[in-house]
């Protein structure tokens, strides 16, 4: 019956996570998947969090389905996390946003949304991107392409050349922007390049579709929701997938929204009625617990500056991590320029090392990073970076 069905080569990602699982050398490093780990090693429950889920499991009661786009409470607060709490838009009516499963379920009901209303629009994902963003896309039956983004040669951005790629782009091509903190590069836009895409953004009548899967890992909360905010002032019509799994630590929770913000509200009634369908078609409706942790740290007086300061913490860790490891491989391979460390922006960086070099460093040193190079520094640790060092070290020498 089943002959037919090939097998499955796994994903890049998640398996090489398994893989480290599995793996029972003591001296294994991480640096695989994008999740953040704290200076022992361990993912964090945040304070904030757990005192948030005290209250919402005290107050809990019958579990009924929630509507399909979730949680009026969480929709709220997201859209004030996102777009400001004076944002015109919002007040306008123009921003739907819909609770999600995780901010990949985001970019599956954008997808799916975008394959019905706008079906010859093609996707335009940065080079590189996030390995499951082509997957998820293609999957709602777009065709996916990219644009020029990352420069090797400098370990920066080739912004002119991109920006060049968007200015040819068909009318109502859809692009998928990392708001912040870029996945897998660590290379972002500054506020500069941000504004100079907005006008051929509307020139070209382009859709962004903007990824803020780690907000708060960058430049800070407000900072890292720069690019949304502008594209908001500036009147684009665009999507947002955001996600708390990283900023809360909420990973399993698969706790996310998806936002978009139209040109006026009537068309934003259609918009979230049209959502709704999408989601009625796909899960039916999300989970409550995840979003109702959101909900209280976000709206809580006592909570909301106490995750901030959380956030803050985990940012302020990884970047420690990042001068670490630039010192240690600047000691120990002279005449290589490391710098890309300090100014590649969040969880990770690009590496440069090849496809073979990574599976020396997983084979030989129990460090784990993605066959592509790119590393998680969230990963690392006072204890383990100058281990991760050494590692990196010995297969560049
Ligand atoms: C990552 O990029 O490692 C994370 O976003 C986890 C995932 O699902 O791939």
């Amino acid at each position: 019956m089943f002959q037919h069905v090939e097998a499955y080569p796994g994903d890049p990602i998640l398996s090489l996570n398994e893989a480290f699982g599995k793996d029972t050398r003591p001296g294994k490093i991480n640096v695989s998947i994008g999740i953040y780990f704290d200076d022992n090693g361990k993912i964090p429950m945040l304070p904030s969090v757990r005192a948030a889920e005290h209250k919402v499991v005290n107050d809990a009661g019958a579990r009924p389905y929630l509507p399909m786009e979730g949680a009026a409470n969480f929709r709220s607060a997201v859209q004030q996390l996102l777009f400001g709490t004076d944002s015109a838009a919002v007040k306008e009516g123009r921003v739907v946003t819909m609770q999600t499963v995780g901010s990949s379920g985001g970019l599956k009901i954008g997808g799916d949304f975008i394959k019905r209303y706008f079906p010859q629009s093609v996707m335009l994902v940065s080079d590189p991107t996030w390995d499951n963003h082509r997957a998820v896309f293609e999957g709602c039956g777009m065709t996916v392409k990219t644009y020029p983004y990352y420069d090797s040669a400098t370990g920066g951005l080739k912004f002119e050349a991109m920006l060049e790629a968007l200015k040819a782009a068909d009318k109502h091509s859809i692009v998928l922007l990392h708001a912040c903190c870029h996945n897998p590069t660590g290379v972002d836009l500054s506020k500069e390049q941000w504004q100079a895409l907005v006008p051929v953004i509307k020139e070209r009548e382009l859709i962004p579709f903007m990824d803020l899967a780690y907000q708060g890992y960058g430049d800070g909360i407000d900072e890292d929701a720069f690019a949304i905010r502008l594209f908001a002032e500036q009147g684009l019509s665009f999507f947002v997938a955001n996600s708390f799994s990283k900023s809360m630590s909420l990973y399993g929770e698969r706790c996310g929204a998806l936002s978009v913000v139209c040109p006026d509200a009537a068309q934003a009634v259609n918009v979230l009625g049209q959502m709704k369908a999408t989601i009625r078609r796909n899960y039916s409706n999300p989970p409550i617990h995840g979003g109702q942790l959101v909900a209280q740290v976000l709206s809580d007086a006592t909570l909301r500056p106490m995750w901030e300061a959380e956030v803050k913490e985990m940012r302020e860790r990884i970047q420690l991590m990042r001068r670490k490891l630039h010192d240690v491989l600047s000691a120990k391979v002279p005449g290589r320029d490391f710098s890309y460390f300090l100014t590649q922006r969040g969880m990770f960086s690009y590496t440069g090392l090849s496809a073979e070099q990574c599976d020396r460093l997983r084979e030989e040193f129990g460090l784990y990073l993605v066959r592509s190079g790119r590393m998680c520094i969230a990963g690392l640790n006072s204890g383990n970076v100058e281990a991760a060092a050494n590692a990196i070290a010995a297969v560049l020498k």
